[in-house]
């Protein structure tokens, strides 16, 4: 529980920049949305002030539109590019993300996952949330076992995004294809950014509610290394947040980034 957005974006760039000091080659998997763009504002400014170096990481997006042209502005693979790729040091040429273009749907699901393994896994997963539970785009009724395949988007998901599309919902893609919440699990560390009122039900759900199809986010209790970081009002519904904030004040040194 952080007093701010900007805090937030902090200690998850700590916690990246951990990451790759540690394993300069390391594998960065990038969310999309609004919860990350702060973070990836940190780690460019720490690119530029030399502190970190992306320059032999590789990445792998969580998921992508189908249908999106490769200029459209809202293409995640375009989002990411202007957000943390040209930004940082890191060779273009291995930042990777599903073909949402592509016409063999499945076949370019199956490569994805080819391509995530052969690189050695993601070693950091940032994460958001839906308001909906969703992670990555894996929403509502997703198997928890699932892998990168083609989704169709729910109303909700869609009139959420429909800000990143001037408003209008006729123009927000009905498909995408996502990683699956298997896939994600297989992520050596996963790392959940949530702000704002809107995600607390979310974040209470992932943490707390039952493990479930119905909120896919609450499947990441099934792994052993997750970080959340939020904000207050991300934080409002947690029933348990005397603890978290108790076990926070008394980390150990060496379990802090
Ligand atoms: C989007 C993305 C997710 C993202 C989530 C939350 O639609 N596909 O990867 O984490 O929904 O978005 P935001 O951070 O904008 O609230």
């Amino acid at each position: 529980m952080l007093p701010s957005p900007e805090a937030v974006a902090v200690v998850a760039a700590d916690l990246v920049t951990r990451t790759v000091r540690r394993k300069p080659d390391a594998v960065i998997g990038l969310a999309t949305g609004s919860s990350p763009v702060a973070l990836y504002d940190e780690l460019a400014a720490r690119v530029a002030a030399g502190t970190v170096s992306f320059a032999r990481c590789s990445a792998f997006m969580l998921d992508e539109y189908v249908g999106l042209g490769a200029g459209h502005p809202e293409r995640y693979r375009t989002v990411i590019d202007r957000l943390f790729a040209t930004r940082v040091d890191i060779d273009a040429t291995r930042v990777h993300g599903p073909d949402g273009l592509a016409t063999d749907i499945a076949a370019a699901c199956a490569d994805y996952e080819r391509l995530i393994a052969e690189a050695g896994g993601v070693d950091v997963q940032i994460l958001g949330l839906g308001s909906d539970g969703h992670v990555a785009f894996n929403e509502p009724g997703s198997s928890l076992a699932s892998r990168t395949r083609i989704k169709t988007l729910t109303s909700q998901t869609r009139a959420d995004n429909a800000r990143f599309f001037d408003g209008d919902l006729d123009a927000v893609p009905r498909h995408c294809l996502t990683q699956g919440v298997g896939t994600i699990l297989e992520a050596r560390h996963l790392l959940v950014l949530a702000t704002g009122a809107g995600k607390a039900d979310a974040v209470h759900e992932c943490v707390e509610g039952a493990v479930s199809a119905m909120w896919p986010a609450s499947a990441l209790q099934l792994h052993p290394t997750v970080t959340i970081v939020v904000d207050e009002p991300a934080a409002s519904r947690l029933q348990l947040r005397a603890y978290y904030d108790e076990t926070y004040a008394n980390k150990p040194d060496w379990q802090r980034f």
